[in-house]
């Protein structure tokens, strides 16, 4: 049986992701693909309770290194548990939101050296990496406004702009070190462009 493909789907806060996962499993499922859907942090009882550590507001103030590690303790728990055993019996991974996130937040947010997460990246993923990774980019007022519209605002949707400026760049300039993987579709067109861009993207990797 052929290992599965694991594709990753990123982006800042409020482009997207939700609407377009379901899609995009739609399309997979549409073309005979068998797959699950899980997210990071998440995706097993204990990586869900670390979740909501990593996403509570009112905790005390979290040391950078102490996020970075929760991260990636969330991580080693998901490759284990769900991600492996589902590539290895030929089943695909969508996930929403990998270790580009943790370049991303952790990287471009908290401004944390990218050779201490590359470090951890190989201490817990071993070889594993995305086979494929839709990044979803919008400027980011756009993204923060539907972020609030959607309700109460988590740790990290509570940073400043200027946080939400520095992930986003970070995201794009990890397209830019890994173009062949990372393919960047702009959210701020109408959906109808949005979903044909994934086809075509999808597609391809699918041929
Ligand atoms: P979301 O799933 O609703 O996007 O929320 C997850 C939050 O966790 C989001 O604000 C980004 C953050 N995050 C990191 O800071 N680093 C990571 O490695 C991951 C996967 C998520």
């Amino acid at each position: 049986m052929p290992r599965g493909k694991f594709i990753t789907l990123e982006g800042g806060e409020g482009v997207g992701k939700t609407t377009n996962l379901i899609f995009i499993e739609n399309y997979l499922k549409l073309h005979d693909i068998p797959v699950i859907i899980t997210r990071e942090p998440g995706g097993t009882a204990l990586a869900e309770k670390l979740r909501q550590l990593l996403l509570d507001k009112n905790s005390e103030i979290i040391s950078e290194n102490a996020e970075l590690l929760l991260v990636f303790a969330a991580r080693a728990q998901h490759i284990k548990h769900v991600i492996e055993p589902a590539l290895t019996t030929g089943v695909w991974v969508l996930c929403d939101r990998f270790t580009d996130a943790t370049f991303a937040y952790q990287g471009g947010g908290r401004n944390m050296k990218n050779s201490t997460i590359e470090w951890l990246e190989n201490l817990v993923q071993g070889s594993l990496r995305p086979d494929l990774t839709l990044l979803l980019d919008a400027p980011v007022e756009i993204g923060l406004e539907r972020a609030k519209s959607r309700g109460i605002l988590d740790r990290f949707e509570s940073e400043k702009i200027q946080f939400f400026e520095q992930v986003r760049r970070a995201y794009l300039l990890q397209a830019e070190l890994h173009p062949s993987r990372i393919k960047v579709i702009k959210t701020n067109q109408p959906l109808i462009d949005v979903e044909n861009e994934l086809i075509n993207v999808i597609g391809n990797f699918i041929r």
